[in-house]
């Protein structure tokens, strides 16, 4: 029995050496140490021995079972550490590989363009308003002073929803609706998307957006909305930009202008863009016709103001240069993505 612990002794010490990982090393402990390993076998076994001999063999087997298991302790906490570091191995990235390529999103154009002008706006007070695109007659037309029957309305090629409702031709139904509800001093800017019955074309869109600007206090004057749109060209393209008035009709303004902006291309020296003007037109405006002030519950006798509206897709198609009103609605990837 000295003999066969002996032999054990030798070939587990030696088999604990060679373990090459855990797995093994729970081999040997099952067939050692196990239920029905070899030491537990001749601990069973030791009812055979003389019973003088069994306390002596008893904590012989004892001493190896427990040199067994330190050793064993002592492998296993090797193993483990290899173990580790070989699957921190396998699991580390090469941050040096290439990466899929992302397509990144990018502002529309339009929109860079827009929130440049509300900050330019916001910047010089005022306040961001919206109303629906899909607006009564009476705010559309009727309250800026184009009743039914008006020839202007021939103008504005209009979806009729039914005879009192259309989508808007213009973001000017805003200032009807800020004015009835509210009392000056007014100064809100309004953008949105308007409407009209229009072929789409290189400068046509039945869908478009415009911006709205109102001013309503005592003592307001055409000066103000001159030193206002000059701040907004200077602002938008830089300095050396003012703007031109042009003497022209708007029913719900009087006096009203088409205002142009020094052209950004040639900074006014004419060229092609300007076609050798040396102006660009990109808006209409005016002081708030008296009617309309007293329609909307303002007293003329005590109020004035001016008002104005842009066309976004224009000053966008400037800015860029987009040459065709189409690729802003188009949405072709290679042209959007000039934008990022
Ligand atoms: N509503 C006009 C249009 O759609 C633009 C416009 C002209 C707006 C003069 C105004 C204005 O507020 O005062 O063509």
């Amino acid at each position: 029995m000295q003999e066969k612990l002996q032999s054990i002794q030798a070939r587990v010490m030696e088999q604990l050496d060679q373990a090459a990982d855990t797995a093994a090393l729970e081999q040997i402990r099952v067939t050692v140490l196990g239920k029905k390993g070899e030491l537990t076998g001749i601990l069973r076994s030791m009812g055979q021995l003389p019973p003088e001999e069994r306390p002596v063999m008893g904590q012989k087997v004892n001493e190896l079972r427990a040199q067994i298991e330190e050793k064993m302790a002592e492998r296993e906490a090797v193993l483990r550490e290899r173990e580790k570091a070989i699957k921190l191995e396998k699991e580390s990235i090469d941050v040096t590989m290439p990466v899929e390529d992302r397509t990144m999103g990018a502002m529309h154009p339009c929109s860079i363009v827009l929130d440049q002008l509300l900050t330019i706006f916001t910047g010089m007070g005022f306040e961001v308003v919206e109303g629906p695109e899909v607006e009564y007659d009476h705010y559309n037309f009727e309250l800026l002073n184009l009743p039914k029957n008006h020839p202007a309305r021939d103008a504005q090629d209009t979806f009729y929803v039914d005879d009192n409702i259309v989508l808007r031709t213009h973001t000017s139904p805003v200032q009807a609706r800020i004015m009835t509800t509210r009392k000056p001093p007014i100064r809100i800017v309004c953008p949105g998307r308007t409407y009209r019955v229009d072929e789409a074309d290189a400068t046509h869109s039945p869908v478009f957006q415009q911006i709205e600007g109102l001013v309503i206090d005592e003592n307001i004057t055409m000066s103000d909305l001159k030193g206002t749109l000059d701040t907004f060209a200077r602002h938008l393209y830089g300095e050396g930009i003012t703007t031109r008035f042009r003497p022209s009709h708007f029913p719900f303004t009087e006096p009203s202008a088409e205002v142009d902006l020094t052209c950004a291309n040639c900074k006014g020296a004419g060229c092609r863009v300007c076609k050798g003007t040396g102006w660009i037109e990109v808006l209409g405006a005016g002081m708030v016709n008296p009617k309309v002030l007293e329609m909307c519950g303002i007293d003329p006798e005590k109020y004035t103001g001016f008002a104005f509206g842009i066309g976004i897709e224009r000053i966008t198609m400037l800015k860029y240069s987009v040459p065709n009103m189409k690729y802003l609605w188009e949405n072709d990837v290679r042209f959007l993505k000039q934008f990022r």
